[in-house]
């Protein structure tokens, strides 16, 4: 069979590597793709937005499955075009991914399906959310645009002012645009954040291993958000106890409440949670997303055993529950992102990269490329803020740790950074 991945990041190499290891799949081809997934994969150079194009080169190759990595190009019912087409295409509908797309359909969801989660209010105007902030001046908050806006549209707030300066953003400078044009004020929770993924038909629940993001750009969770700056899997803060929980508190009645509200899932659901360990209610939600993380993608697929190719034809199916469960190696996995100078802001681009190969040469390590392409003498080179990630297994997170570490110590460019404290966090 032939497989497509659509998107360009790292979270769409690790699917290309992990899906061209079926048996099942003799061509995975990756639209428009990275440097790295021109070595393990094919690229074509078609945008992940440009559906007609996408649609016109997977009748042309006969592909048998298209998988597609990033939310954007869910959200604009990129699984709506496919399968008009009759083509297989895995991921959620245009009106499921609103479950990303829009944080306001989101929490009606939660709300309706009595899933934990923040208290929130909704607005669409400066006024009214300025006269709720000064009426609740002494709660922390968090505000939130309510469509997509590159991961930047949540802001964390530590007082009021900072709350009202937030809300101005958002409607005065308009700084998400239309994404702004509704947006919630939600109660801010404290504790460690953890991401537990699930592949669903909208009538069974495959639960995938815990992981863990590392979002603030510094070590010791210090500096501006990013996209994430490493990752781990499994995550110890979720033991199993716990994520039995969390599949029946919070999975279970979030898959159903969509199926009542005729908005069925069918792909991967990401909880992104606040773990309240020792509480009656362990976990709450702070956003769902409709596709694989990124970059938690890299060490669970990095642990993940079973063929993945079968897991997404059985949710195209809605057979999932015919399946055996997923199988990962007990060992953990860690990924560090290596990032160019100047991410999260804006970064310069070309610098040649040297060292993947040695960095590879180490047993259980996998660079998985995401800003990255070849340059006209076929050398890699950066092309965006975040450049690979480098992961590791492991006999414990130490281990796995210390390994992706070597590795990393083995690639350079010129402004190359990273976390240096990458799953310190599951490290007691
Ligand atoms: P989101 O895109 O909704 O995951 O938000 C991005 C980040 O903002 C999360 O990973 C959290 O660190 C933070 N965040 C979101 N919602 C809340 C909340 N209600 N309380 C505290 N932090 C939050
Ligand atoms: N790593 C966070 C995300 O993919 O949204």
């Amino acid at each position: 069979m032939k497989v497509l991945v659509i998107g360009n990041g790292g979270r769409e190499h690790a699917l290309a590597w992990k899906l061209g290891q079926s048996r099942k799949v003799d061509k995975v081809y990756v639209a428009p793709g990275n440097a790295g997934t021109a070595v393990d994969a094919e690229n074509v150079p078609i945008a992940a937005t440009n559906f007609p194009e996408l649609i016109r080169f997977a009748k042309a190759e006969r592909v048998g499955l298209t998988v597609v990595g990033p939310e954007l190009p869910l959200t604009l019912g990129i699984v709506d075009a496919f399968e008009k087409e009759g083509l297989r295409v895995f991921g959620p509908n245009r009106r499921a991914a609103q479950m990303e797309g829009s944080k306001i359909f989101c929490k009606k969801i939660l709300r309706a399906g009595s899933v934990p989660t923040a208290a929130y209010s909704e607005f669409d105007n400066q006024q009214d959310a300025v006269a709720y902030l000064n009426r609740n001046s002494e709660l922390p908050v968090v505000v939130k645009a309510d469509g997509l806006a590159a991961g930047k549209g949540v802001i964390v707030c530590d007082n009021g002012a900072e709350a009202i300066d937030a809300v101005k953003r958002i409607c005065a400078d308009r700084e998400f645009g239309d994404a702004g044009n509704r947006f919630i004020i939600e109660e801010r929770l404290t504790g460690q954040e953890a991401s537990v993924l699930a592949i669903t038909d909208s009538k069974t629940i495959m639960t995938l291993q815990p992981a863990q993001d590392h979002k603030p750009a510094f070590d010791g969770d210090r500096g501006p958000n990013t996209g994430g700056m490493g990752a781990y899997s499994p995550a110890p803060l979720v033991d199993d106890e716990t994520l039995h929980w969390i599949e029946s508190h919070v999975l279970v009645p979030t898959v159903h409440t969509l199926n009542k509200n005729e908005t069925p899932f069918r792909g991967v659901l990401y909880a992104g949670l606040m773990m309240q360990t020792g509480t009656k209610t362990p976990a709450k939600v702070l956003e769902y997303n409709a596709r694989f993380g990124d970059p938690e993608c890299q060490p669970l697929l990095m642990r993940l055993q079973t063929d993945l190719v079968d897991v997404f034809e059985a949710v195209i199916d809605q057979r999932l529950g015919l399946l055996p469960p997923l199988a990962f190696d007990q060992r953990p996995a860690v990924c560090v992102v290596m990032a160019s100078k100047g991410y999260p802001g804006s970064s310069e681009k070309g610098f040649p990269i040297t060292g993947i190969e040695d960095a590879e040469s180490i047993p259980d390590v996998k660079v998985f490329h995401a800003g990255t392409a070849l340059d006209k003498e076929g050398r890699v080179v950066t092309n965006g803020g975040r450049v690979l990630g480098v992961t590791a297994l492991g006999e414990t997170i130490a281990e796995a740790k210390r390994r992706a570490y070597e590795a990393v110590s083995k690639i350079h460019w010129q402004g190359v950074w990273y976390r240096k404290d990458i799953s310190d966090k599951a490290i007691f």
